[in-house]
């Protein structure tokens, strides 16, 4: 495999190289060069796109770093297959306003589905998770519902009031396509509980995104990917870093042949 970091901005090459279910080659690329290679300072901060939606995630404050919405950024733009972008974990709307903002921008039919309580964290296992019920209290849910309106992006953004089991039925009931999970609610079982009903309702060329599993506070979010997408689903990740990134259903080869994988 021979790769050009130029490559990761062609929709049309992709996926642009599988192996073991996931576009390894567009998780070296993303990955290494978000890292190392200058991508975001290069090729992504000049873009309008991307300035705009960083606008909004800082009206509205986000603690999801910038590597990271970078990573999504580019996974939506260009990665991305038809249908909604599901959060879990929005707290006080950051990352869900970045994405609704760039799926406005480049009019595609789609939606962010943002979840939360809006009112802290519900019950949390006292062996998995470091936090404790009530944490992230402060979502000033009734400010971003105002954002959402006074930027007219009620069409790309649909906020979900309320514990995930209690909501995300409803939503997966109106049978539309799942095509990107942001799954930053930190804690064991409820990242369980959103990937399995999800899992059913995600349509080709899926990613799931993890926020938590590689923080010192949120082992619970990794064991929670360790025994669900690793053990029992037998899936291998896409991308480390910045972020945990896996496919599903798993990726198709365009072309299938192992071989070293030269960075340019
Ligand atoms: C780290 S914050 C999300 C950060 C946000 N994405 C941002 O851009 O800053 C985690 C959120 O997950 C929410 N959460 C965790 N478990 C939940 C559950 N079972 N149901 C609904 N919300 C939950 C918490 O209320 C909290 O606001």
């Amino acid at each position: 495999m021979d790769l050009e970091l130029a490559s990761v901005f062609d929709r049309a090459r992709y996926p642009l190289h599988v192996s073991e279910g996931r576009d390894i080659g567009a998780g070296h690329l993303r990955g290494w060069g978000l890292e190392y290679g200058g991508l975001l300072e290069t090729h992504v901060a000049t873009d309008p796109i991307w300035q705009a939606a960083m606008r909004a995630a800082r009206d509205r404050g986000s603690l999801v770093s910038e590597h990271k919405l970078a990573n999504l950024y580019l996974i939506i733009r260009y990665a991305m297959g038809s249908g909604d972008i599901h959060e879990f974990g929005s707290f006080s709307g950051g990352s869900a306003v970045f994405m609704a903002k760039i799926l406005k921008a480049l009019d595609l039919p789609a939606k962010v589905f943002a979840y939360d309580t809006y009112e802290g964290m519900p019950a949390t296992d006292p062996v998995h998770d470091l936090h404790h019920p009530g944490d992230f209290a402060d979502a000033q849910y009734d400010r971003l519902l105002a954002y959402i309106s006074d930027h007219a992006l009620s069409s790309h953004i649909e906020t979900v009031k309320g514990t995930f089991d209690a909501t995300l039925p409803g939503i997966l009931a109106r049978g539309r396509p799942v095509a990107l999970m942001h799954v930053d609610c930190d804690l064991y079982e409820p990242i369980k509980y959103v990937v399995r009903e999800c899992l059913p309702a995600i349509a080709p060329a899926g990613h799931i995104v993890f926020d938590d599993p590689l923080h010192g506070s949120c082992l619970g979010a990794f064991d929670a990917v360790e025994q669900l997408l690793i053990r029992e689903l037998d899936l291998t990740a896409e991308q480390a870093y910045p972020h945990l990134v896996f496919r599903y259903p798993p990726c198709h080869a365009r072309d299938a042949t192992a071989s070293a994988t030269a960075l340019r």
